[in-house]
């Protein structure tokens, strides 16, 4: 393309019938038209800004591409098309969104939502204003969308509930076995779109960069409707939206013709962008040789050892029952793995009361009638096991009337087993946003937070260590028996980042309640928690989660939002509507100033957890 191009383009009438030829293996920041926060960044494309809190971007195609040879037609034009993209997670567990090739009437559809929209769609009861189609590559589950689980691809019609779906893979060429496609890895995955205008059919094919083209494709769809999905004219292109942190996207190489079969990518000499500790970017293919050879030995090195440490330990576990000297060093109760596999039926389905980054949880009944709640967490090492112990059996010792109460504990292998007071009223959240059967009321709400708040202050400041606690959110904070607020999982955030690689830096924590400085120092303070309390406080006034991605652009993210209805006089909007006439003004204005203050952008200007008691106990 020539820098003229754009200008040629003014005196050009597009016409209908010229053919569309085109093969970037890398790009240029004049190449593709990139809308809102999408860069070309060392010769790729990156769809999102991941450090800003929601972004959304588009590159598309800079001219339309004709679909239908005259408006009147029933037949459309047919198109071939293949890219290879990058999804990598910065935070593995956190949930991610993926990325969408979309045809468009529009670069910048009216109404388009970031976060699971993609930055395309509007809210899923609204149709999308224009026609839309879309092939998504989406790496989260979400169960509103019908989606089927977290790494699948799909064909949408305007609409985000997805007319197929398939798990992300590919079928061998030979064998014919169905090959799953990890797409959230950061490998470079390469896809192709073959549309039949004729036939009304797409289909959609997806291997890792480097496997040569699959012959069947992973989906494929005969569907007339398709025609009214299509407008005379479209844009091609790619979309995407993210929450922060959550993952990059990238396009790497795109190839597109609407004559005949897109002309092949050369994916041997794109860049990778894998994780950290595995990142080979630019490396000389000699380089890649020598790290394939060192994983192999790495491998086979780590296999023996773990074959001597299995057999030793084998040894040991017959000898003295699986009980090391040091784990009985430590306080509180040791249950053996026989009362609590009882006490949970068999850690049986029908006793699960959740997972969550941390492990499981089981609800079990001990010999002597106690109910009490099962964490299990899975751990690496025995090294990594033994530091934790050490942590865990003191936080054993922290006791306050607003903390679950640990019981005890028990290990088999390297999976620990926490045991904790039954909490009967199950979590905040529940009571207050996600589908609550009874909303919490506002006396109930104004306690429950006084509650946490003291169970915070011990923590910071009670004891003779300073316990910071690192993930608190509204799931965390559990309701006894009298709908009295208690702070769960202290101390589990610590044995997360054991579980890390040396050297990654991982930021520990829920997307919605990190503190900004968490990010940049990864040193969580006691002043992040304040903050990750600011944002309890303001989900509790105001009946919703802290990150809305359905709500209109600035109403997404709650801080904010509420932060600028304040500097516009109006804080009391901010308040739940639902539980309107239990409150004056002046107990809920004060509720979302405490809040505001505690979420301060500076974290020497944030109160204390025993300033924020002195507020909420008066
Ligand atoms: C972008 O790449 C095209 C060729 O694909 C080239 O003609 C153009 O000069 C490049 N533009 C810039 C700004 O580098
Ligand atoms: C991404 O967002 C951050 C925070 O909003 C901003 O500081 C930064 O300049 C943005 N980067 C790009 C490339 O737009
Ligand atoms: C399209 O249809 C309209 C009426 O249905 C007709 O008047 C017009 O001539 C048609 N155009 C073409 C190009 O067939
Ligand atoms: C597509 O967009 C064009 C303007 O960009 C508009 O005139 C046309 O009505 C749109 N088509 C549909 C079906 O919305
Ligand atoms: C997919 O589209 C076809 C034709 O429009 C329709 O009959 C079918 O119900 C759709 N399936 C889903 C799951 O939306
Ligand atoms: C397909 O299966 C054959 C036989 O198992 C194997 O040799 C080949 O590497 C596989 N190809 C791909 C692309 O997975
Ligand atoms: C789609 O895949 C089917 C099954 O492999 C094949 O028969 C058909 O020709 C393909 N269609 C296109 C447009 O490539
Ligand atoms: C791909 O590029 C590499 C390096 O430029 C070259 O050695 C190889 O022959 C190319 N492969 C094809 C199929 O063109």
């Amino acid at each position: 393309m020539t820098p003229f191009f754009p200008l040629l383009l003014l005196f050009l009438p597009i016409s209908s019938t010229s053919a569309l030829d085109f093969l970037f293996n890398s790009f240029n920041s004049t190449d593709l038209t990139l809308i809102k926060d999408a860069i070309v960044e060392s010769s790729v494309v990156r769809l999102a800004n991941d450090s800003a809190q929601l972004s959304s971007g588009q590159a598309f195609y800079p001219s339309r591409i004709p679909m239908k040879p005259t408006s009147n037609s029933t037949s459309l034009s047919s198109f071939s098309t293949s890219f290879v993209f990058s999804i990598l997670p910065q935070i593995s567990t956190s949930p991610g969104f993926g990325l969408a090739f979309v045809l468009s009437n529009w670069t910048s559809p009216p109404g388009a939502l970031a976060g699971q929209y993609f930055g395309i769609f509007s809210s899923e009861t609204v149709p999308s204003v224009s026609p839309l189609l879309v092939v998504e590559f989406d790496t989260g589950r979400n169960p509103q969308f019908n989606d089927p689980d977290d790494n699948h691809v799909g064909i949408d019609l305007n609409s985000l509930v997805s007319n197929i779906t398939k798990p992300a893979g590919y079928y061998n060429s030979t064998t014919g076995d169905f090959i799953p496609v990890n797409m959230r890895s950061g490998q470079n995955v390469h896809a192709w779109i073959e549309f039949d205008g004729n036939s009304f059919q797409i289909n959609v094919t997806i291997a890792p960069a480097g496997v040569s083209r699959p012959a069947r494709p992973l989906l494929s769809v005969t569907n007339p409707d398709i025609a009214n999905y299509v407008s005379a004219d479209m844009y091609v292109g790619f979309s995407a939206s993210t929450v922060k942190w959550a993952e990059a996207r990238r396009v790497l190489a795109w190839s597109f013709s609407d004559t005949g079969v897109a002309r092949d990518i050369n994916t041997t000499n794109l860049p990778v962008f894998l994780p950290p500790t595995l990142s080979s970017s630019s490396l000389s293919s000699g380089a890649i040789a020598g790290i394939i050879i060192g994983c192999v030995v790495f491998s086979i090195l780590c296999l023996l050892g773990i074959y001597w440490f299995w057999r030793n330990n084998r040894l040991k576990e017959e000898e003295n029952d699986e009980i090391e000297d040091w784990e009985l060093e430590y306080w509180p109760h040791r249950f053996s793995y026989d009362e609590l596999k009882q006490a949970t039926n068999g850690f049986s389905k029908e006793m699960l009361l959740g997972a969550g980054g941390f492990g499981r949880v089981y609800k079990g009944t001990l010999s002597n009638n106690m109910e009490v709640g099962v964490k299990c967490v899975n751990h690496d090492s025995k090294q990594g096991l033994r530091e934790f112990m050490a942590e865990i059996s003191s936080m054993g010792r922290l006791q306050h009337k607003n903390l679950v109460q640990m019981r005890g504990w028990c290990r088999k292998g390297n999976e620990l087993m926490l045991v904790y007071d039954y909490m009967p009223n199950s979590s905040l959240n529940r009571w207050v946003f996600d589908k609550p059967e009874k909303l919490l009321s506002w006396e109930g709400r104004r306690r429950v937070l006084a509650d946490v708040a003291e169970g915070l202050n011990y923590l910071h400041h009670g004891w003779d260590q300073v316990v910071v606690h690192r993930d608190i959110k509204s799931s965390n904070v559990l309701l006894d028996a009298d709908m009295r607020g208690r702070l769960g999982d202290f101390g589990l955030a610590k044995l997360y980042q054991h579980g890390e690689a040396p050297n990654t830096t991982r930021v520990v924590g829920t997307l919605g309640y990190l503190a900004p400085e968490v990010a940049t120092e990864a040193a969580p303070t006691t002043a992040s928690d304040v903050y990750s309390f600011g944002v309890v406080v303001m989900e509790v006034a105001c009946g919703r989660p802290p990150i809305e991605t359905w709500a209109a652009e600035d109403e997404q993210i709650l801080i904010d939002w509420v932060r600028d209805l304040y500097d516009e006089g109006k804080l009391l909007e901010a308040a739940d509507k639902r539980i309107e006439g239990e409150y004056t003004a002046e107990e809920m204005e004060a509720i979302l100033k405490l809040g505001l203050v505690c979420c301060h952008p500076n974290p020497q200007r944030r109160p204390t957890m025993r300033e924020v008691v002195a507020v909420l106990v008066g």
